[in-house]
């Protein structure tokens, strides 16, 4: 019969779970929810656990980073698990000086300015991340039918920390080469593209079942430069991890006028952030793709009667959407209430039965 159908032609475990038929777009029993930044500091047993080990040396360790990831899907029941690692890590893992500084972010002790810098890159091999095979190979056990969601920097987010060499508020020295040397920028951008594809690629095949690209500073640009000058670089990305078919969520902050283009860059779900309501955003990204998004992660500090205000409000921007994953415009901010997490996914699971 076909219940004695052989285990190999069955779908892998979380194929039905509600974050993946959203991400397809098919109906859910409920809206999924997680929450970037959700497995980190804002958890107790995240500082824990971490206590005297340094953010990039904690992502080497496959235990502690199963342990990590695992905390917020225990504590808050989310449909989604992310993977605990950093956008540099595949930089480190190729070699380029830097630091995650407490407070502070990544910090790059040779900036990227020259065409000879670009030397600093080669290309990422599986071996260079194997410890990130080996915690996807424990993690995916552990979380049975709960998917796993990979990630990476985009070459632009990713380019703003290498070439600024740190946090920047006005990228004004990425932007000095994306305009004043385009040339070099596009090699650049091309280079990131290929590190990204090969950290993508690693996560997808030890068992990923999506994955995002996080083009956090994408914000900046206006959405002529975008096309010109980043666009070719992540849509690269997107093409090369296709093939696989899991989701591709491409997110930026204050990307508004970039939704359209985020998609284009060939996403099938593009992430809000609070700026732009939903019934708005899915106008700009056009049929066929899903939305991820988009409480205001600052709206979690106020009353729980104005969190589920907002929430209702996020649900019902959303109420004609094919495929809407819930989430916050932006990462859960370091000293928000844990609780108020717990509650918020209970909520968005019983305010969104169907
Ligand atoms: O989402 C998750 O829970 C998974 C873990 C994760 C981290 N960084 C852990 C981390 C993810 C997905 C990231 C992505 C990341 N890293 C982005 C894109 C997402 C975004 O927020 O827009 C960016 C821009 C970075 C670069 C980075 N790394 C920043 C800006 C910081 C914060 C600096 C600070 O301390 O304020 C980091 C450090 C970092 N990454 C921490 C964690 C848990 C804190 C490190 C610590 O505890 O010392």
């Amino acid at each position: 019969s076909a219940n004695d159908a052989p285990r190999a032609q069955q779908p892998s475990a979380t194929y039905d779970s509600a974050f993946l038929k959203a991400c397809r777009r098919e109906p859910v029993p409920h809206t999924p929810v997680w929450f970037m930044r959700q497995a980190g500091r804002s958890l107790p047993e995240y500082r824990k656990v971490r206590e005297g080990i340094p953010m990039l040396e904690s992502c080497m360790r496959p235990e502690l980073v199963t342990e990590i990831t695992l905390q917020p899907v225990r504590r808050h029941d989310v449909d989604a698990a992310i993977y605990f690692s950093d956008i540099v890590v595949p930089l480190k893992a190729i070699g380029i000086d830097l630091d995650i500084k407490p407070g502070v972010g990544p910090v790059v002790e040779r900036p990227i300015r020259t065409r000879a810098d670009l030397a600093q890159l080669r290309d990422l091999t599986p071996e260079d991340v194997s410890y990130v095979t080996e915690a996807i190979g424990l993690l995916t056990r552990e979380l049975g039918a709960t998917p796993l969601i990979g990630f990476a920097g985009a070459p632009f987010t990713l380019a703003s920390y290498l070439v600024e060499g740190g946090p920047s508020r006005t990228y004004e020295n990425a932007k000095a080469m994306m305009y004043g040397d385009p040339e070099l920028w596009a090699d650049l951008l091309d280079r990131l593209a290929d590190i990204t594809t090969a950290f993508l690629k690693v996560q997808i095949e030890a068992g990923a079942s999506a994955v995002q690209l996080f083009d956090s500073w994408a914000g900046a640009l206006a959405p002529v430069d975008y096309r010109r000058s980043v666009l070719p670089a992540s849509a690269k990305v997107f093409d090369a991890v296709a093939g696989y078919g899991v989701p591709r969520i491409h997110f930026g902050v204050g990307t508004g006028e970039l939704l359209g283009l985020m998609g284009e860059a060939g996403a099938d779900v593009v992430g809000v952030d609070w700026r732009v309501p939903l019934d708005e955003a899915v106008r700009r990204v056009g049929p066929g793709k899903a939305l991820q998004g988009n409480l205001d992660p600052t709206v979690l500090f106020a009353s729980t009667e104005a969190v589920e205000a907002k929430t209702r409000e996020v649900l019902d921007s959303a109420a004609d959407l094919e495929g809407h994953i819930f989430n916050l415009g932006h990462g859960v901010m370091p000293s928000t209430d844990p609780d108020a997490l717990t509650r918020l996914v209970e909520y968005v699971h019983t305010r969104s039965v169907r």
